[in-house]
C-alpha cells in the first residue's frame, strides 16, 4: 500500500500526487520552503494531509531557525517559517490548525535547549500525523453505520488516504462500510478541473478492491434519477459553526441534486475542521487557482486563447442541504449550531 506522507530522518517523504495514477514517485523534502511549494503546487493535497505536511514543514524549519545566534533571532525565524507555510493555501482550516498547534508546542518548550526543542517539535509533527490516521478510523466507524448494504455511494474529489495522514474521511466511511461486509458500488465524480476523483479516488478504491465507476461531473443527476445512488459522502476543507461546508468545487452542485432526489448527503471530516470562529460559510476564503488548470489538460490546450477563465477551487454547501456531519467525535445532525456546539463541549 502507498504512503501519502511520512517523517524520515532526511526530511518529509511524500508521494507526488500530481503524477498519479500513471506514476508512483516519492520525493523527500529537506527544506521547509520545498514543503510549502509542494503544498501550493498540490504535490500533496487534501485538507488533513496539508495540515500534516505543514506541521512537518514547521519541524524542519525549526532546524534552520536553531542555527541563528540569538534567542530572539531564532524565535523570529521560527515565526517566519510558520507564516511562509500558512501562506500556501487559504481554504482548508487544517493547515492553520496544525501550524497553530506547532506554535503552541514551541511556546511550551521554552526551558529546553535547542536540540531538545527541535526533537520535541519533530515528535509533535509525527503525533499530528498519527492522530490524523486514528481520527479517520473513528470517522469511518461512526459513518459506516449510515451506509446501507447494497448501496450506490457517490463521492466528489478525493477524501481518501491520499488526502489525509492515511485511511481517509469520506473514503474512510466507505472503506469501513466495505470492511464491515457491506456491498457497495462507488461513483467517483471525475472532479474537474484537477481530476482528483478520476485520478486519485479511482486509484485508491481500485487498490482496495472496492468497486468503483468514474463518472464525469455532469452525470450524477442522471444516476440519482435512475435510483443508482443511495448516499453521497464528501470531505470538507472548512466547516463553519452553523454547518455550512467548504469543499472541492462542485460539491454544492452535488448537494443540490441529492436534496432534489431525497438522497442523504453526508460530510465526513475531523472535528478540527470545524472553524468556530466562522459563524457561517460566507466568511470562508475561497482559493482561486491558476486558470491553466481549466484551459489545459496536461499539455493539451482546451479553450481558445483570450477568453475569460474562472477557477475557484472550492465552494460552500449551505447547512440545510447537509443530512449529517460525520466527525471523529460523533455524528452531528441539524441544527448544526447546537449539535456541533455539543460535540465541541465534550
Ligand atoms: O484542492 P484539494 O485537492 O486539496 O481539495 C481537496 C478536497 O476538497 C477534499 O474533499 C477535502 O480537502 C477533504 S480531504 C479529506
Amino acid at each position: 500500500m502507498f504512503k501519502t506522507i511520512e517523517w524520515t530522518p532526511d526530511g518529509v517523504l511524500m508521494l507526488d500526487q500530481r503524477l498519479l495514477p500513471l506514476e508512483e514517485v516519492y520525493v523527500t523534502l529537506a527544506d521547509y520552503r520545498e514543503v510549502a511549494t509542494a503544498i501550493r503546487d498540490m504535490l500533496i493535497r487534501g485538507a488533513p494531509a496539508i495540515g500534516v505536511a505543514a506541521a512537518m514543514g514547521v519541524a524542519i524549519g525549526l532546524r534552520e531557525a536553531a542555527r541563528e545566534t540569538t534567542e530572539e533571532a531564532r524565535a523570529a525565524r521560527f515565526e517566519d517559517v510558520c507564516q511562509h507555510l500558512a501562506a500556501t493555501r487559504p481554504t482548508a482550516v487544517n493547515l492553520f490548525w496544525a501550524i497553530d498547534r506547532m506554535r503552541r508546542k514551541f511556546a511550551s518548550l521554552g526551558r529546553l535547549d535547542w536540540a531538545e526543542r527541535v526533537a520535541a517539535m519533530e515528535q509533535e509533527a509525527v503525533a499530528i500525523h498519527q492522530e490524523d490516521v486514528e481520527c479517520c478510523r473513528r470517522i469511518g466507524r461512526h459513518g459506516q453505520a449510515l451506509i446501507a448494504d447494497n448501496s450506490g455511494v457517490l463521492t466528489h474529489c478525493n477524501a481518501g488516504a491520499l488526502a489525509t495522514g492515511g485511511y481517509g474521511t469520506a473514503l474512510g466511511v466507505i472503506r469501513a462500510a466495505a470492511e464491515n461486509g457491506k456491498r457497495l458500488h462507488v461513483f467517483a465524480d471525475e472532479t474537474r478541473p484537477y481530476l482528483q476523483g478520476a485520478r486519485l479516488t479511482a486509484w485508491e478504491l481500485h487498490q482496495l478492491g472496492v468497486p468503483v465507476s468514474v463518472i464525469t461531473d455532469n452525470m450524477s443527476g442522471h444516476f440519482m434519477a435512475r435510483g443508482e445512488i443511495q448516499a453521497v459522502v464528501v470531505g470538507a476543507d472548512r466547516i463553519a459553526a452553523n454547518g455550512d461546508t467548504a469543499n472541492k468545487i462542485g460539491t454544492f452542485m452535488v448537494a443540490v441534486l441529492a436534496a432534489y432526489h431525497h438522497i442523504p448527503f453526508y460530510v465526513a471530516a475531523p472535528f478540527s475542521t470545524v472553524d468556530f470562529t466562522m459563524s457561517s460559510g460566507r466568511g470562508i476564503p475561497i482559493e482561486e487557482r491558476n486558470p491553466r488548470e481549466v484551459t489545459h489538460l496536461r499539455e493539451t490546450q482546451l479553450t481558445p486563447d483570450g477568453v475569460g477563465i474562472r477557477n475557484p477551487a472550492f465552494d460552500v454547501t449551505p447547512n440545510h442541504l447537509i443530512t449529517a456531519i460525520i466527525t471523529d467525535q460523533g455524528v452531528a445532525r441539524p441544527p448544526f449550531v447546537e449539535s456541533l456546539g455539543r460535540l465541541h463541549a465534550l
